[in-house]
């Protein structure tokens, strides 16, 4: 494997992607983690990522000891690189000219590092500090108007640095350089696919539940699924799952769960029909964050009383990603201010006595998406858009009723049939109706109406954290609108979200 040391940039994760995707495994570890840690990913090669500290201020993150110690080829990038340099006798102080965004860069020297690219070439960079000197052994191999060592070496070592960031979709040979580093300087054999995953992850499974009865609880969403079906892989029998319907669900989804795991795959599932309970719960409530703490809890307690009823249940299975627990153990990253509870199926409560196993720990959503494909896991759940734990009650604008309920699932099945028909439900990450909690007037044959108002919401986004609102052809617009004010009783107008966020959320509440 390839480890790449955190030291809090935002590109951290995007590093170990982009290796993974190069065809190496990666991790993401702390810059601190212990040899023991370390050791046990047989590492071909160390990446120090970027980070948002100075190399000389005081508490910094420094380099490990170990990482001086090996004979590992490393490779620093912009904050990594500067404490290569820190470590080695080089020198690091602020810089007058700042650089951010675009700049170009020229190859001034041979070297693996940089085959293959050519000698002048657009990178990003992101820094405030550069490197003045350079420790003995090194030298230069690449230089911006900026930087003079925008890129340097100490060949016989196999150490490299980068003052630029390869990670990024803006630097355009990025790839390439870190394709170079993994192959021609770690000499990685570059073999890993996320299907290679399955069975280490079957094996794992097996291991931690040597025996007794394992839950999943499903959410109809892709990590929930793709979990369960590499634990019934793992232990078959022994494994339930659990689905609550919570009466906050898009048309046919229950019906869905049951007929892909309990018809199709034979796993033993239970389904909950808690739609009233739900309701009852929310009856008069129209605050989202009331909403979200109301639906949460219900669905524990629910959860919890479904597994008691499971004699000797000892272990459950949940479909933790790694970006979750990478952002859980970041060393100094930004924690962003939270705007929105976001509850998911895996906030269950810490008293119940059931050890945890956490398949998918180590994968990338897109990884996911390809162990589910080898699972047999039908396309259209594999590419499902990510759907909101607290459902369609923060889609449905001031207080929640049934008949409330039926019109906003009925408007959003035809939004989504026309958009898949359009054949762009892929080209959108995501895509929904949202009943608002606004009457207007309508003519409707001779007739004055007084009714309801549906938003259509579609968004392009790659992370969910910016998104921009979807270009939907106007004629698509157009035959969702006819057709929802004719088929939907009560809704008499729609219109078209054009929000992008920020400074809008994706989700209305
Ligand atoms: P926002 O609305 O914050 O949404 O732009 C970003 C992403 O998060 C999802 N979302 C939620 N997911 N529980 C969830 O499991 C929640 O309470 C919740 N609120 C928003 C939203 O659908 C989008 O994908």
């Amino acid at each position: 494997a390839i480890v790449v040391l955190d030291y809090g940039s935002q590109y951290s994760q995007l590093i170990v992607r982009r290796v993974r995707e190069a065809g190496v495994y990666s991790e993401l570890v702390r810059f601190d983690a212990d040899e023991a840690t370390i050791a046990a990913l047989k590492p071909k090669g160390v990446i120090l990522s970027g980070g948002p500290n100075s190399v000389y201020a005081e508490g910094a993150p420094q380099l490990p000891d170990w990482v001086l110690a090996s004979n590992l080829p490393v490779l620093g990038i912009c904050y990594g690189l500067q404490l290569q340099a820190h470590h080695l006798g080089g020198k690091v102080a602020p810089s007058n000219d700042r650089e951010f965004g675009h700049a170009v860069i020229t190859i001034t020297a041979e070297s693996p590092l940089l085959a293959d690219i050519p000698s002048e070439h657009s990178v990003w960079m992101s820094h405030g500090d550069r490197l003045e000197t350079l420790p003995a052994g090194w030298h230069p191999i690449a230089v911006s108007p900026n930087s003079p060592y925008a890129a340097a070496a100490d060949e016989a070592r196999r150490w490299y640095g980068l003052q630029f960031h390869p990670e990024v979709v803006h630097s355009p040979y990025g790839k390439q350089v870190l394709h170079n580093f993994i192959y021609r300087i770690c000499e990685c054999a570059g073999s890993w696919q996320p299907s290679q995953f399955i069975q280490e992850a079957v094996e794992r499974i097996q291991q931690q539940a040597p025996s007794g009865q394992v839950i999943c609880a499903l959410s109809g969403g892709v990590d929930s699924a793709v979990a369960a079906l590499l634990a019934h892989q793992a232990i078959g029998e022994r494994l339930t799952c659990i689905f609550v319907d919570n009466g906050l669900l898009r048309r046919g989804e229950a019906e869905q769960v049951s007929r892909t795991f309990r018809d199709h795959f034979q796993i033993e599932l239970i389904t909950v029909d808690a739609a009233e309970e739900f309701l009852a719960a929310l009856a008069g409530v129209t605050d989202p964050e009331q909403k979200r703490k109301i639906i949460g809890e219900k669905f524990i307690r629910i959860f919890e009383r479904e597994a008691r009823n499971l004699d000797d249940a000892a272990y459950l299975v949940q479909g933790t990603l790694y970006p979750d627990v990478i952002e859980s153990t970041a060393p100094d990253r930004n924690v962003a201010v939270k705007i929105k509870t976001h509850h998911n199926v895996g906030g269950l409560p810490a008293d119940m006595k059931l050890k945890v196993i956490e398949p998918l720990r180590m994968l990338f959503k897109d990884e996911v998406r390809a162990a589910g494909l080898a699972l047999g896991l039908p396309e259209d759940w594999v590419w499902r858009h990510p759907f909101p734990g607290p459902g369609l009650a923060v889609r449905l604008l001031g207080a929640i009723s049934f008949e409330r309920l039926e019109t906003l699932r009925h408007a959003d099945a035809i939004f989504l049939e026309e958009l898949r028909a359009a054949g762009l439900y892929r080209a959108t990450q995501q895509a929904f109706a949202v009943l608002l909690p606004v009457q207007s007037v309508g003519v409707m044959g001779d007739y004055r109406t007084y009714a309801d108002t549906i938003a259509i919401r579609a968004v392009s986004t790659e992370d969910f954290m910016t998104a921009d609102w979807a270009r939907l052809p106007y004629e698509l617009l157009a035959k969702v609108s006819s057709r929802i004010v004719n088929e939907v009783t009560g809704v008499n107008r729609v219109v078209y979200d054009i929000s992008s966020k920020p400074p809008a959320t994706i989700e209305w509440e």
